[in-house]
């Protein structure tokens, strides 16, 4: 038995798994452990089950000597220094393909509410507002015959532009055009490029002008591909015509953040993987790859080496 490191509750079939193979010690607090309090969960820990909150660098690396095998509950690892664990001969595991429909579900989710205006409409009834049928209120923006361009069209870009063809758009995609050509053409922007050195405020202030007037960003993968100082001052100046967030920057955002304050902007709280059943299987993919870590067999997803 291996001491295992988690760090958080996760209340999912395949944590018993892992219980029943491994000595597992949970970080039973409802937000991320604090920098000092991961460091003392990992000081003795073979295996580590992290989370996306959980900064894991370099020197959280050398505050667990022990440390033979990471477990990422993320496709993403932009929150793990992959080069530092390489470094070390440690392989990290992450969790791909299980998450794949349901954060392209959201990120359509998001297009429709957005184009349509879902939110200020449902604000609109529950304020008492809806009087009689209004020709020309709440209009939105037609979706069908528009066109998405696909940001990173990787597992799920791909499976977000299944959904458009379903709905008639014309989908174009940054492999096969310039970035800037992309955002002069499309009605919609659909974010899905990993978060590097590169890609970070990928959508700045240039590419925001780039945008059409009426066109819609929606980011279903990590909030710092966006400058959202340059954002929030779009949607101000009415240069697009929305946005819809599942992810920010930080997360989670407060309340009182200035980008809350723009008009046609939804923020959702990086729900994209979340359904019950792909939690579930982001769970199990997680403990399989900890545990064939620990073993030394070759992990099924690894993100590193
Ligand atoms: C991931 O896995 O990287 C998503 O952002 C959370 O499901």
């Amino acid at each position: 038995m291996a001491r295992v490191a988690l760090t958080r509750i996760l209340p999912f079939p395949a944590i018993d798994r892992l219980r029943e193979v491994h000595d597992v010690t949970v970080w039973e607090g409802p937000e991320p452990p604090p920098e000092d309090a991961l460091r003392e969960l990992v000081r003795d820990a073979e295996g580590l089950l992290c989370l996306l909150t959980d900064r894991i660098d370099g020197p959280l690396l050398e505050a667990a000597p022990r440390l033979r095998a990471i477990s990422n509950l993320a496709v993403g690892t932009d929150n793990v220094d992959l080069e530092a664990a390489t470094a070390r001969g440690i392989p990290v595991g992450s969790t791909p393909d299980v998450l794949t429909d349901a954060t392209a579900d959201l990120a359509f989710a998001l297009l429709l509410a957005s184009a349509r205006r879902l939110l200020p409409a449902s604000r609109a009834v529950r304020a008492g507002e809806w009087v009689t049928w209004e020709p020309a209120r709440w209009l939105g923006d037609e979706v069908t015959g528009a066109t998405l361009g696909i940001v990173g069209p990787g597992r799920i870009g791909r499976a977000v532009a299944r959904r458009a063809e379903g709905f008639g758009m014309r989908v174009i995609d940054s492999k096969a055009m310039e970035l800037d050509e992309l955002l002069e053409q499309a009605d919609f922007v659909s974010l899905h490029v990993p978060l590097t050195d590169d890609t970070r405020h990928l959508i700045d202030a240039g590419a925001l002008a780039r945008m059409k007037p009426t066109a819609h960003l929606v980011n279903t993968g990590r909030g710092p591909l966006v400058d959202q100082d340059a954002l929030a001052a779009a949607l101000h100046a009415g240069t697009i015509g929305g946005a819809a967030l599942d992810v920010t920057d930080p997360e989670p955002l407060p309340a009182d953040h200035p980008l809350l304050e723009a008009p046609n902007l939804i923020v959702v709280p990086h729900v994209g993987s979340a359904t019950h059943a792909t939690r579930e299987r982001m769970a199990a993919m997680a403990v399989d790859n900890l545990i064939a870590g620990l073993d030394g067999a070759p992990l099924p997803h690894r993100a590193n080496g």
